[in-house]
């Protein structure tokens, strides 16, 4: 299957005075057309920042180094106007709050027609017409809201549903999901996102989600990355890491769980003993040892490298755990 997207070592750099720290540390992965990737962590490890990289959406400040290919093109080396190109065009983004994200005072249809006019070109009339057809797709046909309803009178997952509405308009090869729907309760979140995986497969575009519940995580994404303060620590196929997880900080973010049988939709990550080392309290050695039990003398000089740890999984640990 061809690559997609091809991210290799992306680091994000911020100073404070004379200091500098790193959001993201070289990190790497591949994302091939049509798939699916979870990205997963704790609070503070650098998954949004992760997806502003990509999307070329960085707050100021935030300077990044490495590539971030699509089909071949560093974005990162583009100038800006080409960069805001790809955006909405090849990559969209669906953001956790709906009502940030949607002009409050525009029709809806207006909104999803405004997209495919500035990127696609279309006159006014296509589309509408196509505005229309999405939002029949999405679930909100004439019955349910017209292409006139203003987004206050829509409820938290129909407004959901616009915003997928506007990520598909333009057809990206690449769909961001940061959080997405977290907000809703748990049967419209269900709903919401059993819609986005089946557009997603029906259009072929590759998704990348990040998320804090291992049981989205199980349902729709065929690959796993953790983040551990800002670093790549495990990557594998979703269900490799669920028959065995290999770095002691992804044990411990599935293990309870696993452990009491819960990874339906909802099953949020646990909590982990101590806390992730904001940027700037970051050491050079492994960036989890100073919350894991299985650290050794050999763990603090250096953060290891990713290596195989099975068929398409790898771990930057010097003493994974082990599985018999
Ligand atoms: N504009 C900024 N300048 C400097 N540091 C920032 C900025 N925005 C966020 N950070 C820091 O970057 C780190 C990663 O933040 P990020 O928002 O990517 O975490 P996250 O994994 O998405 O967490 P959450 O699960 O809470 O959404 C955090 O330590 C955060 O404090
Ligand atoms: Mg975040």
């Amino acid at each position: 299957m061809s690559v997609l997207l091809e991210v290799e070592g992306l680091s994000l750099r911020v100073r404070r005075g004379a200091e500098y720290a790193y959001l993201l540390e070289r990190v790497g992965f591949a994302l091939e057309v049509g798939g699916t990737l979870g990205v997963v962590g704790e609070s503070g490890c650098g998954k949004s920042m992760l997806a502003l990289a990509l999307i070329g959406l960085l707050p100021r400040g935030v300077a990044a180094s490495g590539a971030v290919r699509l089909d071949g093109t560093d974005l990162l080396a583009l100038p800006e106007r080409a960069r805001r190109a790809t955006r909405g065009r090849r990559i969209a983004m669906v953001f956790q709050e709906p009502m940030r994200a949607l002009n409050p005072t525009q029709p809806i249809g207006r909104q999803v027609a405004e997209g495919l006019r500035a990127q696609l070109g279309l006159g006014r009339a296509e589309a509408d017409a196509r505005a229309r057809a999405l939002l029949d797709r999405v679930g909100l046909p004439a019955g349910v809201a017209s292409p006139h309803t203003l987004p206050h009178r829509l409820s938290g997952g129909q407004r959901q549903r616009v915003l997928i509405a506007i990520a598909l308009a333009c057809e990206p090869a690449l769909l961001i999901a940061d959080e997405f729907s977290t907000a809703l309760d748990m049967g419209t979140q269900a709903q919401v996102l059993a819609l986005l995986a089946e557009l997603v497969a029906e259009r072929r575009m590759a998704l990348l989600m990040i998320t804090h519940d291992l049981g989205l995580l199980a349902q729709v994404c065929a690959r796993a990355l953790v983040l551990y303060a800002g670093r790549a620590v495990e990557a594998a196929p979703t269900a490799a890491l669920f028959a065995a997880r290999r770095h002691p900080y992804t044990e411990g973010l599935f293990g309870c769980s696993l452990h009491a049988g819960h990874t339906a939709p909802g099953t949020r990550l646990p909590t982990i003993r101590g806390q992730v080392p904001p940027p700037f309290a970051r050491g050079p050695g492994c960036c989890f040892a100073g919350r894991c039990g299985r650290v050794e003398p050999d763990c603090l000089p250096e953060q290891p490298p990713l290596h195989a740890a099975g068929p398409a999984h790898r771990v930057a640990c010097l003493h994974p755990v082990v599985t018999v």
